[in-house]
């Protein structure tokens, strides 16, 4: 690709000529499934179509506005297939954008990683990962902010509201040079009912966490996250981190998903993780992420003792459904009274479980998508029968010895809504499920600690500047886990990144951009974004570096059953923390920063945040570093220790030793 083809990113919406369209979907990729709303008059639907043809002149509206409602017909929302670019997208180096600013340039190769076709789940869509994690709500609204970042200039904001590009606003070269609101309702309206609404008239958008903040890596962050979530979940429940010949048990070899495979592999256990699509778990498999495939389940239980005796490290996918796989190794037990598996999880995508996220047992998969379309109801209560039945097996192996967590995809709740025997207790500060969240058990508190996912993107596209990010990335966290003063959770926690770090490289976790990710504290965090900008001063990086994190982190979200599931003073409903760290990010001079409804759990039920930070090796970027990233982990220790969280109280009192600028109120009761 050379500079010249890039160029088309600077003139907007190709309307001259108009691209070419014979009407038809890509057989050759994988589409979303169709969108299920409620615009059944024609006024609703003409107001979806009017909405859409903003973008154009007039004299195009008699010949798009029928190609848009027929994609509302079919596909249950306007994408505007026509105006797919006709060039690969893909995070190409920063220097071949047409942008005027540096900063700029970098968002747009993020928006290009986000969306290039190995990246991202249904790229037509424009859904980058977890069934519908939108970058965009349609291609005009791609081409609209491509163009305006093109043109943006270092005193200027542009403003992204729900996919659509408000506009370019002056602003200081020192501020944000995007500001994103992705999802964000009037609270009474954040229902998922009426968000298939609104979004079907293209008035709101569901970013996920990464995909609609333009920060996702792909799944190298979830085979990071889900690594240190099995070491975590071994240590925590089985008092080991010796994981060979113990069964970890999933479902799911999609987006995020597909990363559990991986992990096993790296934490060193069997992974048996099922997939009703053959595509998705092909896809794996052709990429190396999962070791082997079998559908029949009397095999597979041969497969697993045989691995079990041999202490093999091993991943293998289940074609089929995750319902028939719990209730064979409940029956198993019944039968033989072994217990094949130590650790158990979910990862389908709950949190839109009626809209295709979840498939029901029974039937088969192009059976239940017919079911899907023709019938949403019926495919609804055969949803809602298997997640009972699903729960029940799980029940009863739990109550022989296996470890069983919610994976905050919420499957727990959606199972809990459905009837399942969740023994369900009314607390104080909410309702607590039979089985923990993930992040109360096991990662909550590493976010009390400071420890999140920290990650960074060498803009270069070089693989060799990711091998030096790596090295210093490596160094610094070394020598930060011999610091005396460090307490023992914590330094193991260094010790589990650092080898992470170590055999990152080899792993071969790339896909899309070179970028990396690891845990750290706020003390690594800052010291790495510092060494980094050095290094790209000094010229040792060539090019910019953008840092930036997972929106699921020590501040970044407000999600009861997710990652504030251990907070337990009420405030878990609240979603000031997330609103306050995005505020906080932006006063500190992000790049940009991203407010978001939903996330992993699903729309209404979350609020999260991000940022993107472009180090370009200038003495006023490493001040605004360390300051973001100081802010953004420090306050979310504080709310959490202000809560109560052992492990909180204790870390924001050892920072406020350290830092005499920052001063916390004191919880009294602890
Ligand atoms: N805990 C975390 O850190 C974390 C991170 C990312 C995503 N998530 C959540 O995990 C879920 C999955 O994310 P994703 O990006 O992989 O979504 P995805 O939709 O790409 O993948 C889910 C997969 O589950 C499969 N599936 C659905 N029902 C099934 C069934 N009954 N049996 C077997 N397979 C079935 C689907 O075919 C699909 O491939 C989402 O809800 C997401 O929000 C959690």
């Amino acid at each position: 690709m050379d500079q010249f083809s890039l160029e088309c990113l600077r003139h907007g919406i190709p309307i001259d000529p108009l691209p070419e369209y014979d009407g038809k979907r890509n057989v050759n990729i994988v589409h979303a499934p169709n969108r299920l709303h409620n615009l059944n008059n024609y006024h609703d639907k003409q107001l979806a179509i009017d909405n859409a043809l903003r973008y154009f002149p007039c004299h195009l509206h008699s010949l798009l506005s029928v190609e848009f409602r027929n994609e509302l017909d079919q596909y249950g929302h306007i994408y505007m297939y026509r105006f797919i670019p006709k060039f690969p997208i893909r995070a190409y180096p920063i220097d071949l954008y047409p942008a005027k600013c540096q900063e700029a340039a970098a968002i747009m190769l993020m928006i290009m990683n986000n969306l290039d076709n190995d990246v991202a789940q249904f790229p037509q869509e424009l859904v980058c990962y977890g069934g519908n994690g939108q970058v965009f709500s349609n291609w005009a609204q791609f081409w609209l902010t491509m163009k305006f970042l093109s043109s943006l200039e270092c005193n200027q904001t542009m403003v992204l509201s729900s996919g659509h590009p408000l506009g370019v606003f002056p602003s200081l070269s020192s501020s944000a040079r995007l500001l994103i609101s992705n999802g964000n309702m009037v609270a009474n309206y954040s229902s998922k009912e009426l968000y298939n609404r609104y979004f079907a008239l293209g008035v709101t958008m569901y970013g996920q966490m990464t995909a609609g903040s333009f920060c996702y890596i792909g799944p190298q962050g979830i085979v990071h996250g889900t690594t240190i979530t099995i070491l975590n979940a071994a240590r925590n429940q089985l008092g080991t981190d010796q994981l060979s010949g113990k069964v970890f048990v999933s479902s799911g070899l999609g987006g995020m998903s597909g990363a559990q495979p991986k992990a096993g592999v790296i934490a060193g256990c069997i992974s048996v993780i099922a997939e009703v699509s053959l595509e998705a778990l092909m896809k794996r498999k052709r990429q190396g992420w999962l070791m082997e495939v079998e559908n029949d389940l009397n095999n597979l239980i041969k497969r697993i003792e045989k691995a079990r005796n041999d202490n093999e490290i091993v991943s293998i996918g289940y074609h089929g459904n995750v319902v028939d796989l719990w209730e064979k190794f409940a029956d198993y037990h019944r039968k033989t009274g072994k217990l094949l598996i130590e650790l158990g999880s979910d990862q389908t995508s709950c949190h839109c479980p009626f809209t295709g996220g979840y498939y029901p047992a029974g039937i088969g998969y192009e059976q239940a998508k017919q079911m899907l379309e023709n019938d949403s109801e019926e495919f609804r209560k055969l949803c809602q029968k298997s997640l009972v039945r699903q729960v029940a097996a799980i029940n009863y192996l739990a109550e022989q010895g296996m470890y069983f967590w919610d994976y905050g995809n919420a499957f727990l709740l959606e199972a809990y809504r459905a009837g399942a025997d969740l023994n369900p207790t009314e607390t104080s500060y909410g309702i607590k499920f039979k089985y923990p969240s993930y992040v109360q058990d096991i990662m909550g508190d590493v976010f009390s600690l400071g420890f999140g996912p920290f990650r960074w993107i060498c803009t270069s596209g070089d693989a060799k500047d990711l091998q030096i990010s790596d090295r210093i990335a490596l160094d610094i966290m070394t020598k930060l886990s011999m610091d005396p003063d460090l307490d023992k959770e914590s330094k193991r926690h260094y010790q589990d990144n650092i080898k992470w770090i170590e055999n990152a490289d080899k792993h071969q976790l790339v896909v899309g951009s070179q970028a990396r990710i690891l845990y750290s504290n706020h003390d690594g965090r800052v010291a790495i974004a510092r060494a980094f900008n050095q290094a790209i001063r000094d010229g040792k990086i060539t090019r910019p570096i953008v840092i930036s994190r997972d929106h699921h982190d020590v501040s970044g979200a407000d999600s009861p059953y997710r990652e504030t599931s251990n907070i337990y003073d009420g405030s878990a409903y609240t979603a000031d923390m997330a609103i306050l760290t995005a505020m906080g990010n932006a006063t500190r001079g992000a790049t940009w920063i991203a407010l978001h409804n939903g996330g992993g759990v699903g729309f209404g039920e979350a609020q999260n945040c991000g940022f993107g930070l472009v180090l370009d090796g200038r003495s006023e970027t490493e001040e605004k570093a360390a300051n973001i990233l100081f802010w953004d982990v420090t306050n979310g220790v504080a709310r959490r220790s202000w809560s109560g969280n052992s492990n909180a109280l204790k870390t924001i009192e050892k920072i406020q030793t350290k830092n005499t600028n920052i001063q916390v109120a004191k919880n009294h009761l602890h």
